[in-house]
């Protein structure tokens, strides 16, 4: 059975859907740069192993990812998500777990990667948000996509009120993620590509505001 760590840096709510969801894979542990972050107990009161690497312990950021790394492979990994893991990522480090570091973004990317994404689309008058979960890369919220779910912004959506719809679905699609790279019917082509092995399909269209 394949294993995953976890790095995160806040709340958790994702680190829950996937400890819910009952994954074909063992969670080895829970990672955190903040010991602050609510999600560490989350998975303590699951009985997985935390650890957390306070980033302002150190001088920069490849001291900070060569000590995450040393702790990450302790437990020889197969997989490394990120989940709401607020730290950008050395391309050592990245290169180092290449195939295997995923991420979950709240938007529909390549469009807001970074920060206030939820804002952003609000501000722009886009009619269809979203998330997408994807390998990473060195590129900022820029590697190849592997799943991601669309939302309808309504007329009277808030930053609050659209972060929900998309929460909503980050916590569907991130296990679904996650199940195929355990299963391995996804991986990462030497040339950027994400090949799937999975064949469904899309079932419907989404258009927003809808059609009279
Ligand atoms: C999520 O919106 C995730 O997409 C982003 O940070 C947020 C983390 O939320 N990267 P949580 O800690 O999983 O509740």
């Amino acid at each position: 059975m394949k294993s995953i760590v976890i790095l995160i840096s806040g709340r958790g709510s994702n680190l829950q859907a996937l400890l819910e969801a009952q994954l074909p894979c063992q969670i080895a542990a829970v990672i955190s740069n903040s010991a602050d972050a609510e999600g560490l107990n989350i998975a303590k009161a699951r009985g997985i192993a935390t650890a957390v690497v306070e980033h302002r312990g150190y001088a920069d950021r490849d001291s900070f990812d060569a000590a995450l790394a040393k702790i990450i492979d302790t437990y020889h990994p197969d997989i490394v998500a990120l989940a709401g893991f607020m730290r950008i990522l050395t391309p050592a480090f990245v290169a180092r777990y290449r195939g295997k570091l995923v991420n979950i973004h709240p938007s529909l990317l390549p469009a807001y990667g970074g920060l206030n994404t939820h804002a952003r689309a609000l501000r722009d008058g886009v009619k269809i948000h979203g998330c997408t979960v994807h390998f990473v890369t060195p590129d900022l919220d820029h590697g190849p996509i592997i799943i991601q779910a669309a939302v309808p912004v309504l007329y009277h959506d808030t930053e609050q009120t659209l972060a929900a719809r998309v929460l909503h679905e980050e916590h569907r699609v991130y296990p679904q993620a996650i199940r195929w790279l355990c299963r391995d019917q996804i991986e990462l082509s030497e040339d950027g590509r994400v090949i799937s092995h999975n064949r469904k399909q899309a079932g419907f269209t989404l258009i927003s505001p809808g059609l009279e």
